[in-house]
């Protein structure tokens, strides 16, 4: 089988830019289902469709258009690069809102199994070992302290210009952790079989090369 490595863990513990770094390395494809969600929540506002019309929105992803390609994503025909957008708070907010839906989450399945291609592919999100890649070759489960995690947030928010206070990110943080993990579908937990990285003392580098050496095991 197409080798796949598995990286899930809470918001904010910094699983993408793990998983595009170790993609990199290995000259693998990479999926961050997270901008899947986030592409379904920002189709369903631009066609009107509200957070909770489970059919409707199971409808929209059964057939979004959606492309990632030169590390953008690019959404509907031709395609309008909607990279930005994407990481938009608003947006993710409506993500982890519609992610809760089952019907929206099965109609994802195909989507993101068919990223499984040769060389070869590392995943992030949250189920991607549990649900999506259960036969993984590799699976990490990734966590952070949530003081870590909302610090790294206020950076990132920051260099992206927008202001907002530590203990406000902290409570959000919270919030979604508990929603994602108390979700009927596909809660956030690591797989049995995957591999637990606490990251909240470690530099990028040094997890990338942790990451490698369990998968040259
Ligand atoms: O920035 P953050 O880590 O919160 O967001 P993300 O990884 O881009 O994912 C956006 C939302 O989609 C999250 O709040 C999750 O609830 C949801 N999600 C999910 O349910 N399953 C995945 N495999 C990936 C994301």
């Amino acid at each position: 089988a197409v080798p796949v490595i598995t990286i899930d863990g809470p918001t904010a513990s910094g699983k993408g830019t793990l998983a595009s770094r170790v993609a990199q390395r290995l000259g693998y494809h990479h999926l961050d289902s997270g901008a899947l969600y986030r592409a379904c929540a920002l189709a369903a506002q631009r066609a009107g469709i509200a957070p909770d019309d489970e059919p409707a929105l199971a409808a929209l992803a059964a057939a979004l258009p959606l492309r990632f390609e030169g590390g953008r994503a690019w959404l509907g025909t031709p395609g309008e690069d909607v990279t930005d957008r994407l990481r938009e708070e608003a947006i993710g907010q409506m993500a982890s809102q519609i992610a809760a839906l089952p019907a929206l989450r099965a109609a994802l399945l195909d989507w993101q199994r068919r990223c499984r291609r040769a060389p070869g592919l590392v995943t992030d999100g949250r189920d991607m070992g549990t649900v999506i890649f259960p036969d993984a070759q590799l699976k990490v489960f990734l966590t952070a302290s949530a003081a870590q995690r909302a610090e790294r947030r206020h950076r990132q928010l920051a260099a992206a210009g927008v202001s907002a206070t530590l203990p406000a990110l902290l409570a959000d943080l919270e919030a979604r952790d508990a929603r994602d993990r108390s979700r009927s579908s596909a809660p956030l937990k690591a797989a049995e079989d995957a591999r637990q990285l606490d990251n909240s003392a470690l530099s990028i580098e040094a997890s990338v090369e942790q990451l490698l050496r369990w998968w040259d095991d």
